[in-house]
């Protein structure tokens, strides 16, 4: 039996408002629509995950508000492992999407139960972890508990896979346990203490080399319609194209390559750039799709997606 993938994170519940283009700033608009999805980083990459048949479990909080029930139902439904989420008193995370008619968006995440997760919940989940064959993370629950997860999963000797996102600046020590670092362009900017510029401070190659000089083993630059750009200990440099589609919702893009990443490369055996070129694939096909889980691809899906398109 294959040793599961553990997903430690957040689950919100995504309030999204489509408007033509993005508002300016103090500007009132009128939308097209509105609807809910069920979202947030954790979640969302379990259910990537969970979809292209991977066996992952999923470690996080939910609130005791009517968007926990429809969070629980999605991740069940796409066959996740659900018995570590656990419950607590007030409100799910939530977030606030508005995304434009050229798949562009913003997102204000509010955490709600996500800041309950905490490094007493982790313990609990020792074993869970220290057996995974890939543990992912991403940045929306405290900062003390990845930390803390960090330093598990590195004296185990796990892979893990961490999303800075949404970005901060992250300490040498948590840096140092992580093997595959994906952060977008933006995030990438933060944690070389370059954000704000015009973006051109560094050059994408240069990027990668000074994360890797933080810490991790690897980092795969995600760079949107782009693609993703790969260097590290275990690969050989490369840019890996994204294949060309017409963007409904980027929402989530990013969520879809790290699922579709970690089960290629844990569960599949491909080798990272095989794994990545997959996961380019995966991530092309959710754009196609609006909302966050609803847009993750099954693995016929993604396997007639890609023999279209190549
Ligand atoms: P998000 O925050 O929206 O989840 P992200 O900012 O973390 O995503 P991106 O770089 O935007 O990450 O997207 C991740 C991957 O998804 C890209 O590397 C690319 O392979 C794919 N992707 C994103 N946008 C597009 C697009 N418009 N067309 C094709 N592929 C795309
Ligand atoms: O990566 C997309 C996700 O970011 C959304 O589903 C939203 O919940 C935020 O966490």
């Amino acid at each position: 039996m294959q040793k599961p993938i553990v997903v430690v994170g957040s689950l919100n519940l995504d309030l999204v408002a489509r408007v033509d283009r993005l508002p300016s700033r103090g500007e009132t608009m009128i939308g097209a629509d509105f609807k809910t999805y069920c979202g947030g980083k954790g979640a969302n990459q379990a259910v990537a995950l969970a979809r292209l048949g991977a066996e992952v479990k999923m470690i996080g909080k939910l609130g005791s508000d009517i968007f926990a029930s429809q969070l629980r139902e999605g991740m069940e439904q796409a066959g996740v492992d659900i018995s570590s989420v656990e419950s607590v008193a007030g409100s799910s995370g939530t977030a606030l999407i508005t995304t434009s008619n050229g798949g562009d968006n913003t997102i204000v995440v509010i955490p709600g139960a996500n800041a309950a997760l905490l490094p007493e919940d982790i313990d609990r989940h020792r074993e869970q972890i220290e057996h995974a064959s890939m543990v992912l993370a991403q940045l929306e629950i405290p900062h003390e508990t990845t930390e803390y997860l960090g330093s598990m999963v590195r004296s185990a000797g796990v892979p893990f896979l961490l999303d800075p996102a949404p970005a901060y600046p992250l300490s040498h020590e948590l840096l140092e346990s992580v093997t595959w670092l994906t952060p977008n362009e933006s995030e990438t900017q933060l944690l070389l203490g370059v954000e704000g510029g015009d973006g051109s401070a560094y050059s994408i190659e240069e990027c990668a080399d000074r994360l890797l000089r933080r810490g991790p083993r690897n980092v795969i630059l995600k760079l949107g319609a782009r693609g993703v750009y790969m260097a590290g200990k275990d690969i050989e440099s490369a840019y890996i194209d994204a294949f060309q589609v017409d963007a409904v919702d980027t929402t989530a893009a990013g969520d879809a390559f790290n699922g579709a990443f970690a089960f290629a490369l844990a569960q599949q055996g491909m080798a990272p750039q095989d794994a990545a070129k997959f996961a380019c694939g995966v991530a092309a096909f959710s754009v196609t799709r609006p909302g966050a889980q609803t847009s993750m691809p099954t693995m016929s899906e993604s396997m007639a997606f890609l023999a279209q398109l190549t």
